[in-house]
Formats: C-alpha cells, sequence, structure tokens
C-alpha cells in the first residue's frame, strides 16, 4: 500500500465520523446514502436517511412503491429527480438482477440513476472492489495533493484526476479509503480555508508544499443564477386549494400552487385567473414575498390569497386539494412560505 493511503487509513481509523451507513454491508443502503449524499450535507441526510429505509427497507419495497410514496419520503431534501431515478433504477434492479444490485461497476452505470461516482461508491464501499468514487471532495483533496492548477472539470484534467484518485485506492479495505477521502475533504481539506495543520496527508501535499492549497482545485467560474419574479396564487374553494403536480423537469411530480410570471397588480391578477385559469375570484390580497434558490435560478415569489366560487372546478391540468390532504402530497421546500400562509389564514 502506498504510502499516502496508509497515512490516509490510519486516520480513518482514528477520526471517522461515525454514520449510519458506515459499517453495514448492505448494497441498497448504500445507494440510498449516496444518492441522498449527493448535493447534500452528512447533517441533513442524517434525518431522512433512517425515515426513508423505514418506509422502504429493501430494494423491492421501493421498487414497488408508487412514485409519489417515494417522492414524499424524499421531500424537502431537493434534486428530486434522484429520487424518482432511484425508484426507476430499484424497479430495473428487480427487473434485470432479482433484485440485488451487482457488484460490478460497468453493470451498475448502467442502472438509471448510477453515475460514475455512485458506481465506485457502491462496488467499493458494499463490495470491496478497488475502484475510486470521484466527488467534488475528491476533486479537491487530489488537485491539492499532486498540485493541479488546470481546469479540475475540463476533459483531460478530470481524466487525470480520476487515475491519480484510481492510483490510491488499496486492495484491501477500497471503501473505508474512498470515505476516508470523503471526510478528509469535508472536515479537513475544506473548500478555501483547509486546515492543513490537521491533516495527515500534508507532508505529502503539493499544493501545501506550494502554499497555495486555499486556491485549489481551480474550477470554471459558476454563472450567476438567474432571479425569476413569480407570483404564487392562493384559490381557495370550500376548504380546498388549486394545485398543479408539476409535468417540467424542476420539480417533476412535486405539487405546487398555480404560478404566474412576473410581479403583478392585484386587479391584474384577478384578470389573469379568469383569463388562465377560467376562475372568477374575488381581488387577491397580498400575503407575503419569499425566494427559493436552486442550483441555476432563483425564484423570487411574491403570494397572494383569493377566493372562488364554493365547489368551483379546477381547469385542465390542475386540482382543487382539500386543504387537510395537503401533507399527504409531495411538495417542494419552494412552498413551504405559501403553505404557512395558508396554515395560518386559511
Ligand atoms: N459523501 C458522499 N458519500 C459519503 C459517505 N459515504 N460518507 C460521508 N460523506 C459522503
Amino acid at each position: 500500500m502506498n504510502q499516502i493511503t496508509a497515512a490516509l487509513l490510519a486516520w480513518y481509523d482514528r477520526c471517522a465520523r461515525v454514520l449510519p451507513w458506515r459499517g453495514i454491508h448492505d448494497a441498497y443502503r448504500t445507494w440510498v446514502s449516496e444518492a441522498m449524499l449527493q448535493q447534500t450535507r452528512v447533517e441533513t441526510v442524517l434525518s431522512y436517511y433512517p425515515r426513508f429505509l423505514e418506509r422502504f427497507p429493501t430494494l423491492p419495497s421501493l421498487a414497488s412503491a408508487s412514485e409519489e410514496d417515494v417522492l414524499k419520503a424524499w421531500e424537502g431534501l431537493g434534486y428530486y429527480s434522484r429520487a424518482r431515478n432511484l425508484w426507476k433504477g430499484a424497479k430495473q434492479v428487480v427487473d434485470e438482477y432479482g433484485g440485488i444490485l451487482p457488484r460490478d461497476p460497468e453493470k451498475l452505470r448502467r442502472i438509471c440513476g448510477i453515475g460514475p461516482y455512485s458506481a465506485g461508491a457502491i462496488s467499493s464501499i458494499a463490495y470491496d472492489v478497488p475502484v475510486p468514487a470521484v466527488d467534488g471532495n475528491v476533486i479537491r483533496v487530489i488537485s491539492r495533493l499532486y498540485g493541479i492548477r488546470t481546469d479540475a472539470l475540463e476533459k483531460e484534467t478530470h481524466g487525470r484526476i480520476e487515475k491519480l484518485a484510481a492510483g490510491l485506492v488499496p486492495a484491501d479495505r477500497p471503501g473505508d479509503h474512498n470515505q476516508a477521502v470523503m471526510d478528509l475533504g469535508a472536515t479537513v481539506c475544506v473548500p478555501g480555508t483547509p486546515d492543513c495543520n490537521r491533516c495527515p496527508l500534508s507532508s505529502f501535499c503539493e499544493a501545501f508544499h506550494a502554499g497555495d492549497a486555499a486556491e485549489l482545485p481551480v474550477l470554471p467560474k459558476a454563472k450567476p443564477q438567474k432571479v425569476i419574479p413569480y407570483t404564487v396564487l392562493l384559490i381557495l374553494s370550500s376548504g380546498r386549494v388549486l394545485m398543479r403536480m408539476r409535468t417540467e423537469k424542476l420539480l417533476q411530480g412535486l405539487w405546487c400552487f398555480p404560478m404566474i410570471e412576473g410581479q403583478h397588480s392585484p386587479e391584474e391578477l384577478q384578470s389573469l385567473i379568469r383569463n388562465i385559469l377560467r376562475l372568477s375570484t374575488g381581488t387577491p390580497v397580498d400575503s407575503g414575498d419569499t425566494r427559493h434558490v436552486f442550483t441555476h435560478r432563483i425564484w423570487q415569489m411574491h403570494i397572494c390569497k383569493t377566493s372562488a366560487e364554493a365547489e368551483a372546478s379546477a381547469p385542465a391540468g390542475y386540482e382543487f386539494i382539500p386543504l387537510e390532504k395537503l401533507k399527504d402530497l409531495p411538495l417542494p421546500a419552494a412552498m413551504n412560505a405559501a403553505v404557512s400562509v395558508l396554515r395560518h389564514q386559511a
């Protein structure tokens, strides 16, 4: 085993975070944890992971659930395509592999929702296959360790990082090694302010010796998110509120209140509701502002409330949902403020 790997594993044995998806050999559980951990902090995942597994304890139980139930269990975690892909992938594993995830990373990569990172994580952690699992943490650790100063997401450099990461994975304990790199990246070799004094790899680290660890990895400049103004409409009728299950890629399968792009006067809104939703309502009343930040955009939302006639019928593509049923539907966090307006004022 090379010296870097040995130093890292010795550090992991002393400092590993105690996490509920560790120390188990169950590929389904590893898959769930890795799907949740992509894009989401460990602290957040800690509350979702046990609840999700209580609801769907085995891969076949997930495969036979409804999409809506899976989205409900994922509610609040964000990036809902992860949940939908996990569910579709589980069906695929039942059909093609009798419900048991394969150990070969090439086979894993052909399953819906499993990319190169997850394939490496599942193979190494659940099945002890010596392959790397390259995520943002690994890119940072490897870029610093080997002093890589070209765009880490550009194809050639990324390939180099993958090769270097693969070169460190030991035949013995590959899963622990991969998780050690993740822990190092999350707790010591952090973005912007690496704590090199506490790092078990500093003596091997090119960037530490050069003094530019804080500046690495080199990443392309993120484009600023586009801010989109919306009016969110709470339209009530006989103890029900008008909603729509989204079919767009963003938040697909989640339920939202009707949204109209732009800011409008109450009178304009009333006529937009009549013309677009074919509902006659009172004049909408301002009920506050909120915003929700997505990866590439920001919804700047103005919430307005109004009432349609009693027992009004919903327009095509919409449904009037009884208020007491709201808690059973998967709603995105972007709707939280509007839901609390309903709770406090309905
Ligand atoms: N981030 C992604 N996968 C992880 C894991 N298995 N443990 C800790 N952090 C992670």
